[in-house]
């Protein structure tokens, strides 16, 4: 009968185990918020990046056609996430414009469709998911709108920090509700912040236990550096030149 009540404890246990549902704090993955190839091909080389998002603006910054840039982005990313966002204003469009997307960028890189969410972008989201697509849910400025995108079925949603901070409101704090709402309802969508114009958006952020940030290319190289490891370096280099005497 012990052994018994043992045996049902352990399965028990082993049941919830296999199906908790991970939570929106197991991870803090940094994406490059950029379309510059050699921006990125940089940062490939060194940082640990898990993708790369675009947008229309991000595009005009670099003049170049989505039809160059695309494949392209897809190359570089060798299987890591690419966020691509529709620029279409009708959910049925939005869908058709992800499948030419898809197409292109075919089997190089994980695709999201990120989809701005006006009402048209709401009824896309579903519409993307029954085809197949994983997407991201982006102008997000309120928590309600991220709890909505996450019922209607977005992977990620993408709430801007420093457009926030910059209208007198609290960008750190929406993405703290959000997270906290996701953890508290166990919805499986994740928090993709973005829009960031300081190192320090980006550290408060983390601190929410948010999953993933999208920063430009510049604040990456900010975060990842601080003078003081140079000039430590520096020191190490000049301290160990004749000492370090065991080749290799
Ligand atoms: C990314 O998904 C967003 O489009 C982007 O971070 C917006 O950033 P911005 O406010 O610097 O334009």
């Amino acid at each position: 009968m012990i052994l018994t009540k043992i045996c049902l404890f352990i399965l028990h246990s082993s049941i919830i185990c296999t199906f908790a549902p991970e939570k929106n704090n197991s991870n803090m993955y940094y994406l490059a918020d950029t379309a510059n190839i050699k921006e990125i091909e940089k940062l490939l080389r060194y940082f640990p990046l898990q993708g790369v998002t675009t947008n229309p603006t991000i595009l005009a910054t670099e003049n170049r056609k989505l039809s160059k840039i695309l494949p392209e982005l897809a190359n570089l990313m060798d299987g890591k996430m690419l966020h691509v966002q529709m620029i279409s204003e009708k959910a049925e469009r939005m869908v058709d414009e992800a499948k030419k997307y898809r197409e292109i960028t075919a089997d190089k890189c994980d695709f999201y469709a990120k989809i701005p969410i006006t009402e048209e972008g709401f009824r896309a989201i579903p519409m993307l998911k029954k085809a197949g697509f994983k997407v991201t849910a982006t102008a997000i400025f309120t928590h309600q709108q991220a709890l909505v995108a996450a019922r209607a079925g977005a992977n990620f949603v993408a709430p801007y920090v420093n457009r926030l901070d910059n209208i007198s409101s609290h960008g750190i704090e929406v993405v703290s509700h959000i997270v906290k709402s996701f953890n508290d309802f166990k919805l499986p969508t994740k928090v993709l912040a973005a829009s960031f114009k300081t190192v320090d958006q980006v550290h408060r952020v983390s601190l929410t236990g948010c999953y993933s940030a999208t920063i430009s290319y510049e604040l990456l190289e900010r975060l990842r550096s601080h003078p003081m490891t140079d000039t430590s370096v520096e020191t190490f280099l000049k301290d160990g030149k004749n000492l370090y005497d065991i080749p290799f």
